[in-house]
């Protein structure tokens, strides 16, 4: 398998293999970290990340894993650089590319890190658009993989907003790999009827499924995975709360829902969660509505089910295995 050079945009360009390849490649770097093997294969080059939205575990999974792999990094924060606001994303990629070896951005739309991408000579990782999450991906396959011992035929239901980077990225991602996938969710926030169309025609060559259901009984019976996210995204406006929490309320991940699924099943979440008031946001949306959680409730949240710090530990992992990967390390 030779990566060396290409971009990590969306996964829709990457085969069910090269994903693959990256989880196992992932695994064996998480080994080698935890053995205390200490390899810097790429000592010397150095690596730029672009965040035009905030970030914990984005920025510090490059972070870490560009030190570990013996790199070093420049990170430029939302407002600390020139970028769209004084410079094109063209002329910006064709600065960068002279003096880092990679590139990672989050920003808004995915055409801004395809731009990026179009006018770079070296490999650009998306760390998070409006429309897909693709390194994420990659620690939510890694950690099924781990809990559950395969991928191929898990059950694995998405309730939440469905239309968005979460949505779109566990869809592609689950339809590649041959996972049964469904987004369980109120119908306008079912995801683009082109990119269900494209994941199922990828779900037949890999013996998976794509399902839209409303209903959350029938659709989370036997579950074996429940995933959710966030009800309004970062960069969305405020207006959208009321709207999201009337639409999305019954889709919230509690233990009705977790009763109703197989009784092995893991919780997961990307994070960061509103499961508590313990974050300004969730007080005040507390303030506003009533609500003490939100997408998930605080005992699903905190239950031996969830496995969501160890799916947070497995961004850097799988992020450590992208940069390897396409800087031509293994
Ligand atoms: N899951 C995720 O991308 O987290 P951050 O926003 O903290 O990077
Ligand atoms: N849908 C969320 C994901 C955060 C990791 C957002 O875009 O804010």
């Amino acid at each position: 398998m030779n990566l060396k050079g290409r971009d990590f945009l969306t996964l829709k360009d990457y085969t069910p293999e090269e994903i693959e390849y990256l989880i196992e490649l992932a695994a064996k770097l998480k080994k080698m970290k935890k053995d205390g093997v200490v390899e810097q294969p790429l000592l010397g080059k150095n690596v730029a990340l672009i965040f035009e939205k905030t970030s914990t575990r984005t920025r510090c999974s490059f972070e870490v894993a560009a030190h570990d792999l013996g790199m070093g990094v420049t990170y430029l924060d939302p407002k600390g650089s020139q970028i769209g606001k004084k410079e094109s994303i063209a002329d910006t990629a064709r600065v960068l590319c002279t003096m880092f070896e990679g590139i990672e951005y989050r920003g808004f739309g995915q055409e801004i890190v395809e731009e990026l991408a179009k006018y770079s000579s070296v490999p650009v990782w998306n760390g998070l658009t409006n429309e897909y999450h693709p390194t994420q991906m990659l620690a939510d396959m890694l950690t099924i993989k781990e809990k559950l011992g395969r991928l191929k035929g898990v059950k694995f239901v998405y309730m939440g907003d469905a239309r968005y980077n979460m949505g779109n990225s566990l869809m592609i991602v689950c339809a590649k790999l041959g996972l049964h996938f469904t987004a369980c969710t109120a119908k306008q926030y079912f995801p683009n009827a082109e990119l269900v169309e494209q994941c199922r025609e990828w779900a037949k060559e890999s013996g998976g499924s794509v399902t839209l259901s409303d209903d959350v009984k029938e659709a989370t019976k036997g579950a074996e995975v429940l995933y959710t996210d966030v009800w309004v995204s970062m960069g969305e406006p405020e207006e959208v709360w009321k709207e999201r929490i009337e639409a999305l309320s019954p889709y919230q991940v509690n233990k009705a829902v977790m009763e109703n699924a197989d009784k092995n099943a893991i919780f997961m979440h990307c994070l960061p969660a509103f499961h508590d008031l313990k974050t300004t946001i969730g007080k005040e949306i507390h303030d506003k509505y009533g609500l003490d959680e939100m997408e998930v409730t605080d005992e699903v949240f905190e239950s031996e089910q969830s496995v969501v710090f160890e799916e947070a530990e497995n961004r850097m992992h799988t992020i450590k295995a992208v940069m390897a990967a396409t800087l031509g390390a293994y």
